[in-house]
Protein backbone atom coordinates (compact mmCIF):
# COMPACT_ATOMS: atom_id res chain seq x y z
CA UNK A 1 0.00 0.00 0.00
CA UNK A 2 1.77 3.66 -0.62
CA UNK A 3 0.19 6.68 0.09
CA UNK A 4 1.25 10.25 -1.13
CA UNK A 5 0.80 13.37 1.14
CA UNK A 6 0.67 16.78 0.75
CA UNK A 7 1.58 19.61 3.84
CA UNK A 8 0.91 23.24 2.54
CA UNK A 9 -0.64 24.28 6.30
CA UNK A 10 1.92 27.06 6.96
CA UNK A 11 5.29 27.72 5.75
CA UNK A 12 6.26 24.53 4.73
CA UNK A 13 5.53 23.48 0.78
CA UNK A 14 6.11 19.40 1.32
CA UNK A 15 4.82 16.42 -0.63
CA UNK A 16 6.36 12.92 0.81
CA UNK A 17 5.53 9.09 -0.56
CA UNK A 18 5.34 6.28 2.49
CA UNK A 19 4.21 2.61 2.20
CA UNK A 20 2.83 0.74 4.49
CA UNK A 21 6.10 -1.50 5.83
CA UNK A 22 6.96 2.25 6.94
CA UNK A 23 9.18 2.86 4.18
CA UNK A 24 9.69 6.62 3.33
CA UNK A 25 9.58 6.43 -0.39
CA UNK A 26 10.53 9.98 -0.73
CA UNK A 27 10.22 13.23 1.46
CA UNK A 28 10.33 16.85 -0.20
CA UNK A 29 10.36 19.49 2.04
CA UNK A 30 10.91 22.97 0.68
CA UNK A 31 10.76 26.08 3.54
CA UNK A 32 9.13 29.33 2.52
CA UNK A 33 11.96 31.08 4.50
CA UNK A 34 12.95 33.76 2.62
CA UNK A 35 9.71 34.85 1.79
CA UNK A 36 8.42 35.21 5.20
CA UNK A 37 12.16 36.62 6.63
CA UNK A 38 11.87 40.54 5.60
CA UNK A 39 8.26 40.30 7.61
CA UNK A 40 9.82 38.23 10.76
CA UNK A 41 6.89 36.05 10.52
CA UNK A 42 4.68 34.02 8.46
CA UNK A 43 2.29 35.88 6.26
CA UNK A 44 -0.58 33.97 5.13
CA UNK A 45 -0.85 35.38 1.43
CA UNK A 46 2.41 34.90 0.83
CA UNK A 47 2.23 31.57 2.07
CA UNK A 48 -0.96 30.59 0.27
CA UNK A 49 0.50 32.18 -2.96
CA UNK A 50 3.98 30.00 -2.69
CA UNK A 51 2.37 26.74 -2.00
CA UNK A 52 0.44 27.97 -5.27
CA UNK A 53 3.46 28.10 -7.10
CA UNK A 54 6.16 25.31 -5.84
CA UNK A 55 3.56 22.50 -5.05
CA UNK A 56 3.20 20.86 -8.57
CA UNK A 57 6.86 21.05 -8.74
CA UNK A 58 7.17 19.33 -5.51
CA UNK A 59 5.15 16.36 -6.11
CA UNK A 60 6.79 15.52 -9.57
CA UNK A 61 9.93 15.13 -7.66
CA UNK A 62 8.51 13.04 -4.71
CA UNK A 63 7.30 10.86 -7.86
CA UNK A 64 10.61 11.07 -9.23
CA UNK A 65 12.65 10.59 -6.30
CA UNK A 66 10.42 7.48 -5.30
CA UNK A 67 10.75 6.03 -9.13
CA UNK A 68 6.99 5.61 -8.84
CA UNK A 69 4.18 7.40 -11.68
CA UNK A 70 0.72 8.24 -9.98
CA UNK A 71 -0.82 5.63 -11.49
CA UNK A 72 0.96 2.88 -8.27
CA UNK A 73 -0.01 5.16 -5.61
CA UNK A 74 -2.75 3.91 -3.80
CA UNK A 75 -4.52 6.76 -1.98
CA UNK A 76 -3.54 10.77 -1.91
CA UNK A 77 -3.82 12.61 1.45
CA UNK A 78 -3.73 15.66 2.13
CA UNK A 79 -3.62 18.36 5.18
CA UNK A 80 -6.89 19.43 5.60
CA UNK A 81 -6.40 21.50 8.68
CA UNK A 82 -6.07 23.37 10.99
CA UNK A 83 -4.05 26.23 9.60
CA UNK A 84 -3.44 29.24 7.50
CA UNK A 85 -6.69 28.59 5.11
CA UNK A 86 -5.30 29.98 2.56
CA UNK A 87 -2.77 27.04 1.94
CA UNK A 88 -4.46 24.14 3.27
CA UNK A 89 -7.12 25.36 0.67
CA UNK A 90 -4.17 25.18 -2.49
CA UNK A 91 -3.26 21.21 -0.52
CA UNK A 92 -6.97 19.87 -0.52
CA UNK A 93 -7.96 20.94 -4.22
CA UNK A 94 -4.63 19.58 -5.46
CA UNK A 95 -5.05 16.24 -4.24
CA UNK A 96 -8.91 16.53 -4.95
CA UNK A 97 -7.78 17.19 -8.62
CA UNK A 98 -5.41 14.25 -8.55
CA UNK A 99 -7.66 12.03 -7.26
CA UNK A 100 -10.39 13.13 -8.98
CA UNK A 101 -8.44 12.53 -12.13
CA UNK A 102 -6.72 9.10 -11.29
CA UNK A 103 -9.86 7.58 -9.57
CA UNK A 104 -8.47 7.22 -6.42
CA UNK A 105 -9.28 7.92 -2.67
CA UNK A 106 -8.64 11.02 -1.13
CA UNK A 107 -7.93 11.54 2.50
CA UNK A 108 -8.07 14.95 4.55
CA UNK A 109 -5.32 14.14 7.61
CA UNK A 110 -5.25 16.08 10.86
CA UNK A 111 -2.05 18.35 10.45
CA UNK A 112 -2.10 17.70 14.37
CA UNK A 113 -2.75 14.14 13.55
CA UNK A 114 0.42 13.97 11.43
CA UNK A 115 2.34 15.10 14.34
CA UNK A 116 0.79 12.42 16.24
CA UNK A 117 1.12 9.14 14.63
CA UNK A 118 4.93 9.94 13.32
CA UNK A 119 6.13 8.04 16.13
CA UNK A 120 4.29 4.83 14.66
CA UNK A 121 6.26 5.68 11.36
CA UNK A 122 9.47 5.95 12.75
CA UNK A 123 9.62 3.55 15.76
CA UNK A 124 6.46 1.73 15.52
CA UNK A 125 4.87 2.82 18.66
CA UNK A 126 2.05 1.02 19.80
CA UNK A 127 -1.18 2.58 21.18
CA UNK A 128 -2.17 4.25 23.56
CA UNK A 129 0.83 6.50 24.23
CA UNK A 130 1.35 9.83 26.00
CA UNK A 131 2.17 12.11 23.71
CA UNK A 132 3.44 15.87 24.24
CA UNK A 133 2.14 18.03 21.35
CA UNK A 134 4.31 20.83 20.85
CA UNK A 135 4.31 23.26 17.96
CA UNK A 136 4.27 26.61 16.45
CA UNK A 137 0.83 26.24 17.17
CA UNK A 138 0.20 24.17 19.78
CA UNK A 139 1.24 23.11 23.21
CA UNK A 140 -0.96 19.95 24.38
CA UNK A 141 -1.04 16.80 25.82
CA UNK A 142 -2.81 13.93 24.83
CA UNK A 143 -3.31 10.41 25.44
CA UNK A 144 -3.51 8.64 21.81
CA UNK A 145 -5.25 5.69 22.14
CA UNK A 146 -5.83 4.90 18.31
CA UNK A 147 -6.07 6.46 15.13
CA UNK A 148 -8.60 9.08 15.59
CA UNK A 149 -8.88 8.43 19.05
CA UNK A 150 -7.22 11.59 21.38
CA UNK A 151 -8.08 12.31 24.83
CA UNK A 152 -6.82 15.46 25.65
CA UNK A 153 -5.25 15.88 29.27
CA UNK A 154 -4.27 19.48 28.93
CA UNK A 155 -3.47 22.00 26.38
CA UNK A 156 -2.04 25.91 26.62
CA UNK A 157 -4.42 28.77 27.85
CA UNK A 158 -2.82 31.45 25.94
CA UNK A 159 0.55 30.84 24.10
CA UNK A 160 1.84 27.82 22.27
CA UNK A 161 5.61 27.21 23.23
CA UNK A 162 6.97 27.17 19.46
CA UNK A 163 5.51 30.92 19.55
CA UNK A 164 7.38 31.22 22.81
CA UNK A 165 10.08 30.22 21.32
CA UNK A 166 9.56 32.64 18.06
CA UNK A 167 8.65 36.00 20.28
CA UNK A 168 11.23 35.28 22.56
CA UNK A 169 13.82 35.40 19.61
CA UNK A 170 12.09 38.57 18.37
CA UNK A 171 12.75 40.19 22.03
CA UNK A 172 16.69 38.72 22.29
CA UNK A 173 16.95 40.32 18.24
CA UNK A 174 17.68 36.59 17.08
CA UNK A 175 15.59 37.30 14.25
CA UNK A 176 12.86 34.02 12.63
CA UNK A 177 13.04 31.45 12.74
CA UNK A 178 13.20 31.87 16.59
CA UNK A 179 13.28 28.37 18.26
CA UNK A 180 16.36 26.84 15.95
CA UNK A 181 18.17 30.14 16.81
CA UNK A 182 17.51 30.32 20.35
CA UNK A 183 18.45 27.04 21.05
CA UNK A 184 22.09 28.04 19.41
CA UNK A 185 21.77 31.15 21.38
CA UNK A 186 21.91 28.63 24.74
CA UNK A 187 24.54 26.58 23.46
CA UNK A 188 26.94 29.89 23.72
CA UNK A 189 25.46 30.83 27.24
CA UNK A 190 28.62 31.45 29.77
CA UNK A 191 26.62 31.74 32.73
CA UNK A 192 23.55 29.86 32.29
CA UNK A 193 22.29 30.40 36.03
CA UNK A 194 22.36 34.71 35.61
CA UNK A 195 18.82 35.24 35.07
CA UNK A 196 16.13 33.60 37.57
CA UNK A 197 12.85 33.31 34.83
CA UNK A 198 9.69 31.40 36.55
CA UNK A 199 8.72 28.28 35.16
CA UNK A 200 4.74 28.78 34.19
CA UNK A 201 2.37 26.64 35.86
CA UNK A 202 4.75 24.53 37.54
CA UNK A 203 2.84 22.58 40.80
CA UNK A 204 -0.53 23.32 39.69
CA UNK A 205 -3.12 20.51 39.75
CA UNK A 206 -3.92 20.24 35.89
CA UNK A 207 -2.04 19.71 33.32
CA UNK A 208 -2.17 22.83 31.12
CA UNK A 209 0.61 25.29 29.77
CA UNK A 210 0.79 28.98 29.94
CA UNK A 211 4.02 30.79 28.07
CA UNK A 212 2.87 34.24 27.48
CA UNK A 213 4.09 35.58 31.33
CA UNK A 214 7.46 33.70 30.35
CA UNK A 215 7.66 36.31 27.38
CA UNK A 216 6.86 39.18 29.35
CA UNK A 217 9.16 38.04 32.37
CA UNK A 218 12.17 37.97 29.56
CA UNK A 219 10.97 41.58 27.92
CA UNK A 220 11.17 42.92 31.63
CA UNK A 221 15.22 42.24 31.83
CA UNK A 222 15.35 42.80 28.31
CA UNK A 223 14.48 46.58 28.96
CA UNK A 224 16.58 46.41 32.49
CA UNK A 225 19.38 45.72 30.53
CA UNK A 226 18.50 48.51 27.57
CA UNK A 227 21.60 47.32 25.01
CA UNK A 228 21.92 43.46 24.72
CA UNK A 229 25.32 42.36 24.61
CA UNK A 230 26.20 38.74 23.14
CA UNK A 231 26.37 37.23 26.71
CA UNK A 232 23.12 38.32 27.77
CA UNK A 233 21.51 37.33 25.34
CA UNK A 234 23.43 33.72 25.30
CA UNK A 235 22.16 33.73 28.96
CA UNK A 236 18.96 35.09 28.40
CA UNK A 237 18.35 32.23 25.89
CA UNK A 238 19.47 29.57 28.04
CA UNK A 239 17.51 31.04 31.40
CA UNK A 240 14.12 30.54 28.51
CA UNK A 241 15.17 26.64 28.38
CA UNK A 242 15.81 26.13 31.84
CA UNK A 243 12.34 27.48 32.26
CA UNK A 244 10.43 26.02 29.51
CA UNK A 245 11.85 22.62 30.43
CA UNK A 246 10.83 22.97 34.10
CA UNK A 247 7.57 23.70 33.27
CA UNK A 248 7.53 21.14 30.30
CA UNK A 249 8.75 18.23 32.86
CA UNK A 250 6.19 19.07 35.65
CA UNK A 251 3.36 19.44 33.36
CA UNK A 252 4.20 16.06 31.48
CA UNK A 253 4.98 13.90 35.09
CA UNK A 254 1.62 15.23 36.45
CA UNK A 255 0.08 13.74 32.27
CA UNK A 256 2.45 10.39 32.91
CA UNK A 257 0.26 9.80 36.47
CA UNK A 258 -2.55 10.31 34.85
CA UNK A 259 -1.90 8.08 32.03
CA UNK A 260 -0.48 5.19 33.83
CA UNK A 261 -3.98 5.70 35.89
CA UNK A 262 -6.50 5.29 32.76
CA UNK A 263 -3.64 2.65 30.64
CA UNK A 264 -1.84 0.48 33.03
CA UNK A 265 -0.44 -1.20 29.66
CA UNK A 266 0.65 2.15 28.63
CA UNK A 267 4.51 2.02 28.30
CA UNK A 268 5.38 5.26 25.73
CA UNK A 269 6.18 8.97 26.15
CA UNK A 270 6.15 10.38 23.07
CA UNK A 271 6.85 14.29 21.92
CA UNK A 272 6.10 15.59 18.39
CA UNK A 273 6.01 18.89 16.58
CA UNK A 274 8.55 21.55 15.81
CA UNK A 275 9.41 22.04 19.37
CA UNK A 276 10.55 18.46 19.78
CA UNK A 277 13.62 19.22 17.35
CA UNK A 278 14.98 20.98 20.61
CA UNK A 279 17.94 18.87 21.76
CA UNK A 280 17.75 20.02 25.28
CA UNK A 281 14.27 19.71 26.23
CA UNK A 282 14.49 15.86 24.11
CA UNK A 283 17.18 15.54 26.69
CA UNK A 284 15.11 16.06 29.64
CA UNK A 285 11.58 14.78 28.49
CA UNK A 286 13.82 11.29 27.87
CA UNK A 287 15.20 11.54 31.43
CA UNK A 288 11.45 12.02 32.96
CA UNK A 289 10.53 8.77 30.73
CA UNK A 290 13.21 6.75 31.75
CA UNK A 291 12.62 7.60 35.98
CA UNK A 292 9.18 7.13 35.39
CA UNK A 293 9.41 3.57 33.57
CA UNK A 294 8.34 4.86 30.16
CA UNK A 295 10.31 4.25 27.08
CA UNK A 296 10.68 7.34 25.58
CA UNK A 297 10.28 8.38 21.67
CA UNK A 298 10.96 11.31 19.41
CA UNK A 299 11.12 11.55 15.62
CA UNK A 300 14.21 12.48 14.11
CA UNK A 301 14.75 16.01 13.75
CA UNK A 302 13.70 16.46 9.96
CA UNK A 303 10.27 14.64 11.12
CA UNK A 304 9.90 17.04 13.96
CA UNK A 305 9.15 19.85 12.33
CA UNK A 306 6.51 20.14 9.38
CA UNK A 307 6.39 17.56 6.46
CA UNK A 308 4.50 15.45 4.54
CA UNK A 309 5.85 12.34 5.32
CA UNK A 310 3.60 12.36 8.42
CA UNK A 311 0.70 13.69 6.35
CA UNK A 312 0.64 10.37 4.01
CA UNK A 313 1.78 8.05 6.89
CA UNK A 314 -1.83 9.54 8.67
CA UNK A 315 -3.16 8.98 5.71
CA UNK A 316 -2.28 5.41 5.24
CA UNK A 317 -3.16 4.68 9.03
CA UNK A 318 -6.59 6.04 8.06
CA UNK A 319 -6.59 4.38 4.74
CA UNK A 320 -5.99 0.73 5.56
CA UNK A 321 -8.85 1.36 8.31
CA UNK A 322 -11.38 2.43 5.58
CA UNK A 323 -11.51 5.86 6.36
CA UNK A 324 -11.44 8.12 3.40
CA UNK A 325 -13.17 11.23 2.78
CA UNK A 326 -15.26 12.58 -0.20
CA UNK A 327 -14.52 15.54 -2.39
CA UNK A 328 -16.77 17.60 -0.40
CA UNK A 329 -14.50 17.64 1.83
CA UNK A 330 -14.48 21.18 3.55
CA UNK A 331 -11.18 22.72 4.51
CA UNK A 332 -10.83 23.43 8.69
CA UNK A 333 -9.43 26.46 10.07
CA UNK A 334 -9.87 24.91 13.51
CA UNK A 335 -10.02 21.13 13.96
CA UNK A 336 -9.34 20.05 17.80
CA UNK A 337 -7.86 16.51 18.18
CA UNK A 338 -10.11 15.65 21.24
CA UNK A 339 -13.76 17.60 20.00
CA UNK A 340 -14.78 17.11 23.49
CA UNK A 341 -12.27 19.23 25.50
CA UNK A 342 -13.33 22.16 26.60
CA UNK A 343 -12.11 25.86 24.57
CA UNK A 344 -9.54 27.89 25.95
CA UNK A 345 -11.13 31.16 25.90
CA UNK A 346 -7.55 33.15 25.32
CA UNK A 347 -5.53 30.33 23.26
CA UNK A 348 -8.36 30.10 20.26
CA UNK A 349 -7.85 27.76 18.06
CA UNK A 350 -4.32 26.64 19.74
CA UNK A 351 -6.58 24.54 22.35
O1 LIG B 1 5.41 21.75 13.87
P1 LIG B 1 5.96 22.99 13.29
O2 LIG B 1 7.02 22.86 12.20
O3 LIG B 1 4.83 23.90 12.73
C1 LIG B 1 3.59 23.98 13.39
O4 LIG B 1 2.74 23.10 13.14
O5 LIG B 1 3.46 24.91 14.23
O6 LIG B 1 6.56 23.84 14.49
C2 LIG B 1 7.17 25.08 14.27
C3 LIG B 1 7.62 25.63 15.60
C4 LIG B 1 8.15 27.06 15.51
O7 LIG B 1 7.56 27.82 16.54
C5 LIG B 1 9.64 26.88 15.69
O8 LIG B 1 10.26 28.01 16.28
C6 LIG B 1 9.70 25.68 16.61
O9 LIG B 1 8.70 24.82 16.12
N1 LIG B 1 11.01 25.03 16.55
C7 LIG B 1 11.84 24.93 17.61
C8 LIG B 1 13.02 24.30 17.14
N2 LIG B 1 12.85 24.02 15.82
C9 LIG B 1 11.61 24.48 15.47
N3 LIG B 1 11.70 25.32 18.88
C10 LIG B 1 12.72 25.09 19.72
N4 LIG B 1 13.88 24.51 19.36
C11 LIG B 1 14.08 24.10 18.09
N5 LIG B 1 15.22 23.52 17.73
ZN1 LIG C 1 3.18 21.28 12.61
Amino acid sequence: MIVLGIETSCDETACAIVDDARGIRANVVLSQLDEHRPYGGVVPEVAARAHLHYLDGLIRQALDEARLELGQVDAIAATGGPGLIGGVIVGVMTAKAMAAARGLPFVAVNHLEGHALTARLTDDVPFPYLLLLVSGGHCQLLEVEGVGQYRRLGTTIDDAVGEAFDKTAKLLGLGYPGGPLLEKAAARATNPGRFELPAPMKGRPDCDFSFSGLKTAVRRHVEQLGTLTEADVADLAAAFHHAVGQSLLDRCDRAIKAFKDRHPDGRHLVVAGGVAANKYLRDQLSKLATKRGLTFTAPPLSLCTDNAAMIAWAGLERFRLGQTDGLDFAPRPRWPLDPAAKPMKFAGAKA
